[in-house]
């Protein structure tokens, strides 16, 4: 997967060169490269923002770099980072894992002239995701996020593939506690129905605490969960 990330901060992406993230990048599964937004300014004191039309508290980063910018490393799947974008998924995590080339525009301020979204829409496919809730400073953070959920999806990232399938929000309910040695710590003990070794018990114990996880504290979840995907033993939880 070919990615390319546009900042006017690319010291922000040192953390995509740790951990898995870089170790698929070091393999080649993702080839990513951060470009300085200002690269394609051409004043002396390369610009990149100006007032918004309609006046207004802030500023808004002006569409001539931006485009050049697109011109230059496009065309590929663009995303926007924004507050006013889709909620982020874990289904939209495997749309963006299949995809072959993304490319980040990371806003700063108020946000990028909206032009400049619209232009490239007429060219390639553009997606505004939201993290969540929330404002942050610009989408240099999202992009780390986003890139995170992608590329742990992509082939041979991970050691045992498996893991995806049960997931917190891969099986449309969070996962149960998970617990390692020792049995007993600080008066606590490890359940003990995992140190059992009866894998149907354990398997039962699991989507039990699965079920009653996901009522407790994502009811949202739990109501979008299809009632066929629940057995006779489910609906005792
Ligand atoms: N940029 C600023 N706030 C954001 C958010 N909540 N999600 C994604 N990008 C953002």
């Amino acid at each position: 997967m070919r990615v390319d990330v546009i900042t006017i901060f690319p010291d922000y992406f040192a953390p995509l060169g740790l951990s898995l993230v870089g170790k698929a990048r070091g393999a080649g599964v993702v080839d990513l490269e951060v470009h300085d937004l200002r690269t394609w300014t051409s004043d002396v004191h390369r610009t990149v923002d100006d007032t918004p039309y309609g006046g207004g508290p802030g500023m808004v980063m002006r569409p001539e770099p931006w485009g050049q910018a697109l011109d230059a490393v496009g065309p590929g799947t663009l995303i926007v980072p924004s507050p006013v974008g889709k909620p982020f998924t874990q289904a939209d995590a495997y749309d963006l894992a299949g995809l072959d080339h993304l490319i980040f525009a990371c806003g700063r301020y108020e946000g990028i002239d909206q032009r400049v979204i619209d232009d490239a829409a007429a060219r390639m496919p553009v997606r505004e995701i939201s993290l969540g809730d929330y404002v942050l400073f610009g989408g240099e953070v999202a992009v780390i996020v986003i890139m995170e959920a992608v590329t742990r999806l992509l082939p041979g990232v991970l050691g045992n593939a498996s893991s995806l399938d049960e997931e917190s929000h891969s099986a449309g309910l969070l996962e149960a506690p998970v617990y390692t040695k020792p049995a007993a710590w600080r008066d606590r003990d490890v359940p003990a129905v995992l140190r059992s070794g009866d894998h149907g018990r354990i398997a039962r114990w699991r989507r039990d605490q699965a079920l009653l996880r996901t009522a407790a504290r994502r009811p949202d979840m739990m109501a979008a969960y299809p009632p066929a995907s629940l057995d006779k033993a489910d609906r005792k939880t």
